[in-house]
């Protein structure tokens, strides 16, 4: 039993390493998209040591986005290095050192191992993006996608490389949130998904894998969550603030449903559900709320425009 047991170590840990050998050790990323979400993953994979390009349309927003990394470093090497204000400065240089800005994709994948896009939540415009850069990064090179709610499985379907294709979901903001979800098409392969694993736990975060279906895990779970709520709302059974109160208490959630949209921005929520409804027009859990259509309608958008279902001003 004993020798059965070393031999099995002995053979699993072999298995382990041929494993490891075969799966790309991920270096170099280009991410594009220097929004939100692109600048908050470009800092964390900096920070980690990879070397990274940070891509997006023009020279005044990638200066934006690299000032705003800038400031989210100072931010984070306080707390990390709060006796050690040398050895936060050497870390913001090395960080900083690791990370460039580019306005043309095409001419900075040739040598990358990862692209991660996080632009415009446009299945057309992504599509269009992963197209062209299939041509131009070499062929070990992996895609992924850190869209919320579109079909990984269609992006990669413009490219000739579906198993190297992949989608990494990010939570905001970045440098604070632990969780990425790993999204695996059917044509993912399994070096690829060990390779986007790999990666999520050396930015510092922990990978969670879930199939391609509407929402992963965690937005399939919430976004119905918060249409339940708007819907409770609606018929008048409880008032807003009760619902925030109720799920903040009774739940131990940080926010209430309402709270969250708010801050989520009621646009993007009625983005993602009118997707969703698209797609399932049968199924409750994703219909549409026309509460949450006036407000888009008129504007209010939550926390970023002043107004949603509460007042900022
Ligand atoms: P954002 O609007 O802050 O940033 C998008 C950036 O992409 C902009 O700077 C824009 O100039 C750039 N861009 C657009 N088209 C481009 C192109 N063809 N080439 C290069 N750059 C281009 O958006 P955000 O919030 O960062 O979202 C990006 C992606 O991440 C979307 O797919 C979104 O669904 C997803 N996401 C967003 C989360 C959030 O809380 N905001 C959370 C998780 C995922």
């Amino acid at each position: 039993m004993a020798f059965a047991t070393r031999h099995f170590v002995r053979a699993a840990s072999s298995d382990a390493a041929t494993a490891a050998a075969k799966k790309l050790l991920i270096k170099h990323v280009t991410i594009i998209g220097g929004g939100l979400m692109g600048a908050g993953i470009a800092q964390v994979a900096a920070a980690s040591g990879h070397t990274v390009v940070l891509v997006d349309q023009s020279d005044e927003i990638l200066k934006k986005s690299t000032k705003g990394i800038e400031e989210s470093l100072k931010r984070v090497t306080k707390k990390k290095f709060a006796d050690k204000p040398e050895a936060g400065a050497e870390f913001i240089k090395k960080t900083l050192k690791n990370l460039t800005t580019s306005t043309d994709a095409a001419s900075v994948v040739h040598s990358t191992d990862l692209v991660i896009e996080a632009i415009v939540e446009n299945l057309e415009v992504k599509n269009e993006l992963f197209k062209t850069l299939d041509k131009f990064a070499p062929e070990h090179t992996i895609f992924a996608s850190n869209t919320s709610s579109l079909q990984i499985t269609k992006m990669a379907n413009t490219t000739t490389r579906q198993d190297r294709f992949g989608g990494l979901h990010f939570f905001n903001p970045v440098p604070m949130m632990k969780l990425v979800e790993v999204i695996k098409t059917p044509m993912t392969s399994q070096k690829t998904f060990e390779s986007l694993m790999d990666f999520s736990k050396a930015v510092g975060k922990s990978p969670v894998s879930c199939k391609d279906t509407p929402g992963f895990i965690v937005n399939r779970l919430l976004v119905p969550y918060m249409m339940e709520a708007v819907r409770l709302f609606e018929r008048g059974d409880a008032s807003k603030e009760d619902i925030d109160v109720a799920m903040k208490l009774g739940a131990g959630y940080p926010m209430g449903p309402f709270e969250l949209l708010d801050y989520v921005g009621l646009d993007t929520s009625k983005y993602i559900i009118d997707g969703w409804h698209s797609l399932e027009p049968n199924n409750p859990l994703f219909a549409p709320s026309p509460l949450l259509n006036k407000l888009v309608e008129e504007k209010k958008l939550g926390k970023k425009t002043g107004e949603g279902f509460y007042k900022y001003k």
